[in-house]
């Protein structure tokens, strides 16, 4: 059946799927933007921005820094929602828990279930394009991970369960405050003009 209307069929199908899947959109703006954070903040790791980005489908074809910016705020708060559930299971499984491992977990969870609330509202200024208060509140996330983690490091006999969590929150919000802080800079260069 390679009639010509069916190969022009397919063809129409091939490039619907590949513009639904948007492979026709460049990556060029997650690659300068994740080369902007890592060089703004050493603690961000290019390649783990790149990974982060290239998960979530909406980022490929965003269109400028804001809406990646946007994108990057509600990564942070799918991995800090996440957290918080996976903590809250380690708290009912284990009834055995070590009373000191127990209390940092209680705490982390305190630390956690808060910052939910604060992305929510960072979100919002966010939108708003409030800039300044965002940046307040993802800085208060980029704390809560280290809050966190540094609470397992009070007795060196135990290893934290949630190191690779913690780092991956703080990286997150670390790229979504180095966003916060271009878009500042930007509004900043706009003023003077
Ligand atoms: C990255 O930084 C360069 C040099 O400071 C700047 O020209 C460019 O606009 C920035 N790109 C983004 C996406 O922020
Ligand atoms: C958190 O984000 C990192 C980086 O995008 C990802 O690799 C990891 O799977 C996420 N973790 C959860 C629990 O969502
Ligand atoms: C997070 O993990 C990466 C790679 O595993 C490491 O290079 C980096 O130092 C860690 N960051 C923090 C704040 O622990």
């Amino acid at each position: 059946m390679s009639t010509p209307s069916s190969i022009l069929f397919t063809l129409t199908i091939l490039i619907l799927l590949c513009s639904l899947h948007s492979c026709v959109c460049d990556n060029r703006l997650i690659q300068e933007t994740c080369k902007n954070c890592s060089k703004s903040d050493p603690n961000i790791r290019y390649k783990f921005c790149i990974t982060s980005f290239l998960s979530d489908r909406r980022s490929h074809c965003a269109k400028n820094l804001h809406e990646l910016g946007l994108i990057s705020i509600k990564l942070t708060r799918r991995n800090v929602t996440d957290t918080s559930a996976h903590i809250n299971e380690l708290l009912k499984k284990k009834k055995s828990l070590d009373p000191f491992v127990k209390a940092c977990l209680n705490d982390c969870l305190e630390v956690y279930s808060d910052a939910i609330s604060t992305l929510r509202e960072a979100i919002r200024d966010y939108k708003a394009k409030r800039y300044a208060d965002s940046n307040v509140k993802l800085s208060s996330i980029v704390d809560a991970s280290t809050t966190c983690e540094d609470g397992f490091k009070q007795k060196n006999y135990v290893i934290s369960p949630l190191t690779k969590r913690n780092n991956d929150t703080f990286q997150l919000s670390a790229i979504a405050l180095s966003i916060i802080n271009m878009l500042i800079h930007m509004d900043k260069l706009k003023g003077t003009f």
